[in-house]
């Protein structure tokens, strides 16, 4: 099957492995993307406003959604293409303005410097349209906004580390992905979708073409596994 971002694709896809979506994050993680997340989440703790409103967006399951409750957001929306993540989603949080909306990242249907938040875990890579997707996050976040990625990137490096990484990911993962999850293709994907993307370095450059300011990279595995924190300007 040719690499594709379709929407339809992409939504159905998720729907299918939502039932072992999270089991499987654990293992195949080796349980790190919790840490990950987390990790993410401690960039913002002493950097924001009293009660922010946050937007995690591509929030699937929620488990991004459940570590940005940690910023006592006056509201928390988790948004999604796939409502059954987001089923998924509603079962795990109990907060009182906790909100889940079925929306695609290229149309956001949130007001104009809506949001002092705005965070993405394992989604951008996904999205069918990033460059308009980033000028949406950018429109709906407040100036001075915080705007936060956590995503596998296309590594740079040759070295023995990412060949022998390269090689879990395209061949360990997908089996034992597609295996418990009964899906036929979702995690060759996971890997196809990461050997289609970009690169950290290529993704810093669009996001600050975009509009976006104060950028960093942290990494949490190699160039692989990296959190990008920026601000609107
Ligand atoms: C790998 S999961 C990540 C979920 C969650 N953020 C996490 O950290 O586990 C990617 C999610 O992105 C969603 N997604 C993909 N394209 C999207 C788009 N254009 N707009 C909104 N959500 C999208 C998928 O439905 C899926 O739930």
């Amino acid at each position: 099957m040719s690499f594709t971002r379709d929407k339809e694709f992409i939504r159905k896809m998720f729907d299918e492995i939502s039932p072992s979506y999270d089991r499987l994050n654990r293992i195949l993680s080796g349980f790190q993307d919790r840490r990950w997340r987390k990790k993410a989440v401690d960039l913002l703790m002493s950097e924001v406003n009293d009660k922010p409103r946050i937007l995690d967006l591509a929030s699937g399951t929620g488990d991004l959604s459940i570590e940005l409750l940690r910023l006592k957001p006056s509201e928390i929306y988790s948004a999604d293409i796939s409502e059954k993540m987001l089923g998924i989603c509603r079962k795990k949080i109990n907060y009182p303005s906790h909100k889940t909306v079925v929306a695609d990242s290229s149309e956001l249907p949130f007001e104009d410097n809506f949001f002092d938040v705005c965070a993405v875990s394992f989604g951008i890579r996904n999205f069918t349209d990033l460059n308009k997707s980033l000028s949406e996050i950018l429109r709906v976040l407040k100036t001075g906004g915080r705007f936060l990625v956590t995503e596998f990137f296309r590594p740079l490096e040759n070295n023995l580390t990412r060949r022998l990484f390269m090689f879990y990911f395209s061949n360990v993962l997908p089996f034992i992905g597609n295996k418990i999850s009964g899906s036929s293709y979702a995690y060759d994907y996971l890997s196809d979708s990461v050997n289609n993307f970009l690169t950290v370095s290529d993704f810093c450059r669009i996001t600050e073409d975009i509009g976006f300011t104060e950028i960093k990279i942290h990494k949490n595995f190699l160039d692989f596994v990296c959190t990008i924190s920026c601000r609107k300007k």
